[in-house]
């Protein structure tokens, strides 16, 4: 996205020297791989963009943008172990490069540097972003341990889904755009639109994320397409095709979500086809849409420029677009 050039060009640089220990060497290159590998890094931009938004220079807002950025690697680092997935950013996961020891105590590792990243600040908007950091860190933890608990549930609901996604993955983006909000000293109720507006864009981005999971193009997804599948994870595609789809559709989906077959490819194409039978896929790209124009109506009151609101709508839609 061509918005955030600027940004990325700031954070690339900083991102490349975050580690300047190198030894241990098993605990750092695991940190120097996952950051180098990139990704979007729509959090860290989402702060530096907020904090400019309200008429701050975006890299007073910079320490703070790497907090977030490194918080999410570590996050994806132990979501891998978890997941047991293969695959990230195009690339051989850390537990699977190195092993699932060294994925846990290099994630750690990643946490610890996070947070140091707020000592650059004075007291007062230290002790802010610390707190809404630590408020949000914990709540991530929630929601991936109901993500975890509904792969053997069968009775999950939409409503507890997408509170699940809300917080394993939505209020890290909502805090994201607050800290830009925080660094740039906006109003309370300025700081609590753009913490809603991230939110609800964030919903939109996790369904997105699910969906390309099973409709992704394998060759640029850069994840295992059908992970979600394998690992029979409760999503909305899910619980869509588990109400809409006719008996035998159901039952069978029932069926194959409570088995790990050692070749999965015939439960992938079978659950992906019932997805689209039972349109769920549409269901989802309407859920997305609901949750994204959520997130653009609290637009209208926030104290920043028109043209600003209008690069946010479009960060917004660039991003349900996305096919990585
Ligand atoms: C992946 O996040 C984890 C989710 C919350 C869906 P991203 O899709 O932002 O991952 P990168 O950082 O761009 O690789
Ligand atoms: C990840 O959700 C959320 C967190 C990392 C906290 P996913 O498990 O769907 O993320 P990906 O698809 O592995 O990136
Ligand atoms: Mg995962
Ligand atoms: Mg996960
Ligand atoms: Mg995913």
């Amino acid at each position: 996205m061509e918005v955030l050039n600027k940004y990325n060009e700031a954070l690339t640089v900083r991102l490349r020297s975050a580690v300047s220990k190198k030894e241990p060497k098993q605990l750092y290159e695991p940190i120097q791989y996952i950051l180098s590998l990139g990704g979007k890094r729509i959090r860290p931009a989402l702060t530096l963009m907020v904090c400019e938004f309200f008429g701050t220079e975006f890299k007073k807002a910079i320490p703070a943008a790497l907090a977030v950025e490194l918080f999410h690697n570590f996050s994806l680092m132990h979501d891998d172990i978890m997941d047991q997935a293969p695959l990230r950013r195009g690339k051989t996961s850390v537990h699977e490069k190195w092993d699932v020891n060294t994925a846990i105590l290099s994630g750690d590792a990643m946490l610890i540097l996070a947070y140091r990243y707020f000592e650059d600040y004075e007291p007062r908007i230290f002790q802010e972003l610390a707190k809404l950091f630590s408020e949000t860190a914990l709540q991530v933890c929630e929601g991936q341990q109901f993500d975890m608990d509904f792969e053997t549930r069968e009775d999950v609901q939409v409503v507890e889904y997408i509170q699940m996604i809300e917080q394993k993955t939505a209020v890290l983006l909502g805090a994201a755009m607050k800290m830009g909000a925080i660094v740039a000293d906006a109003s309370e109720e300025d700081k609590e639109i753009m913490y809603q507006f991230g939110k609800n864009l964030g919903i939109a981005f996790q369904l997105q994320d699910d969906y390309l999971d099973v409709f992704g193009n394998p060759e640029t997804f850069g994840k295992q397409v059908g992970g979600d599948i394998i690992a029979n994870k409760k999503t909305f595609l899910y619980l869509i095709a588990e109400k809409k789809g006719s008996k035998a559709q159901t039952k069978e989906l029932a069926h194959l979500f409570t088995i790990n077959p050692v070749e999965p490819k015939g439960k992938i194409d079978t659950v992906t086809k019932i997805f689209r039978d039972s349109k769920a896929d549409e269901a989802s790209r309407m859920e997305i849409e609901k949750f994204s124009k959520k997130a653009y109506a609290l637009l209208d009151k926030v104290n920043i420029p028109e043209d600003k609101k209008e690069l946010l709508r479009k960060f917004g839609e660039n991003l349900m677009q996305r096919d990585v």
